[in-house]
């Protein structure tokens, strides 16, 4: 355990390291990618390069070191975060790499007033929370690789099927190459996927979440095309059905509980639908008697994926609805139940105040709905969201 002392002098530098949260984790990245240039097989060149995932890391270890002497109460904010991690093959010996680089970005912020037992005491209480993560992702990589066909690391997949939704969404339909089973998965939970790109140093690796019900014979995703996407336009226009990607095991902490019974909403914008297709596919499949209202919101029709699937599998529940909404109709007369961006007064008029809400979209999105929600004062629990880019970047709701 850690002495007064040096938990003392770790909470007592914390305030002046936020301050510098971005210099840090600029000196951070540069030095680590330096030295390890083999790491950028495994980070995202893209969240590095738009600044997103930028703070994250340096973020929480900050945030973890302001709790050092209660470490259980930063646990809910690891799970998803070592969710992550497993799924990109994290390792225990990533984490001393880490620290070191993290330490001398410490050091380099804080220039003279970095003194020897400073600097000491916060490798100590690094160490003390890399260990945090390192146990649970150890647990995490057990229990993929023991469930039925699963595998501990990366394993080929090959694309059986390849089918347009939308203009912009492409479903690639896997199985496993050397023919095992696929294991059972969580609806909401996502798989990462690791390629080479042609023109491209190093692998890229994304994560998509599962689009379809548990239970079949192979795994779904469906894939937005982004302007700029390496990875997804590599999908778009290269990777045809034959071909062979590689994905870890289905991760994610973003999955249905199968036990509650109270109404449920699945609320989603653009892409960001994906698991929740897959939650509304799984209430069929458990023919359950729920309350289930599934909200999309889609730039325009032409855009919009699933739309006659998701109308059709939320017709075979007893108490379901889907209402869809477009920013810019092209259709105005056309099928869709609001226009514009969804309202509170839209979602008043849907949710109960007892009803459980999964959001899924783009940031934005996520905030507006959230804090909707949080206005219409629906409990934080019966709130629950994920989001495509890093989690810290919600921090302020
Ligand atoms: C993502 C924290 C150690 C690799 C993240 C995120 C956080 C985080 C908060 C963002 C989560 C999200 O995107 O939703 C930490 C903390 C660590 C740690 C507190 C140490 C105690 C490591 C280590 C590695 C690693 C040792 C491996 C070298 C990554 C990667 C991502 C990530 C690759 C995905 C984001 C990206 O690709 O840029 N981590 N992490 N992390 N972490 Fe860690």
């Amino acid at each position: 355990a850690l002495s007064q002392k040096t938990i003392d002098t770790v909470k007592a530098t914390v305030p002046a390291l936020e301050k510098h949260g971005v210099t840090i984790t600029t000196v951070f990245y540069k030095n680590m990618f330096n030295n390890h240039p083999e790491l950028l097989n495994i980070f995202n060149h893209a969240n590095q390069s738009q600044g997103r995932q930028q703070t994250a890391l340096a973020n929480m270890v900050l945030a973890a070191a302001k709790n050092i002497d209660q470490l259980e109460s930063v646990l809910p904010a690891v799970i998803p975060v070592a969710h992550k991690h497993r799924g990109l093959g994290v390792r225990p010996e990533h984490y001393p790499i880490v620290g070191k680089h993290l330490l001398e970005a410490i050091k380099e912020v804080l220039g003279d007033a970095a003194t020897d037992e400073i600097i000491d005491s916060w490798a100590e209480a690094y160490g003390v929370i890399a260990q945090v993560f390192i146990d649970i992702e150890d647990n995490m990589y057990k229990s993929a690789k023991e469930q039925e066909g699963g595998w501990k690391d990366f394993k080929e997949l090959e694309v059986i099927d390849k089918v347009k939704e939308s203009e912009t969404i492409t479903s690639f339909y896997f199985k496993a190459k050397d023919g095992q089973p696929l294991p059972e998965y969580k609806p909401g939970q996502y798989i990462t996927i690791r390629v080479r790109v042609p023109g491209e140093n190093y692998t890229l690796n994304r994560q998509y979440s599962l689009s379809c019900a548990p239970g079949n014979q192979y795994y779904r995703i469906s894939v937005k095309r982004e302007p700029q996407g390496k990875v997804s336009n590599y999908l778009h226009d290269q990777v045809q059905v034959g071909d062979t990607i590689e994905a870890s095991a289905p991760a994610g902490d973003f999955t249905l509980n199968m036990e509650e019974t109270s109404p449920i909403a699945l609320i989603s914008g653009g892409v960001g639908l994906t698991p929740l297709v897959s939650m509304l596919e799984t209430m069929v499949q458990h023919r359950s008697e729920r309350n289930v209202t599934f909200i999309h919101s889609a730039r325009h029709e032409g855009v919009h994926a699933f739309s006659e699937e998701a109308l059709e599998i939320a017709g075979k529940l007893d108490h379901g609805s889907c209402y869809y909404g477009y920013q810019e109709p092209k259709n105005k007369e056309g099928n869709h139940h609001f226009t514009g961006y969804i309202t509170k007064e839209f979602l008043e008029d849907k949710l109960t105040e007892d009803t459980v809400c999964y959001v899924c979209g783009p940031v934005p999105f996520m905030k507006a709905v959230v804090t909707i929600l949080q206005g219409l004062g629906l409990p934080d629990e019966n709130i629950r969201y994920e989001f495509f880019g890093p989690a810290m970047a919600m921090e302020k709701v």
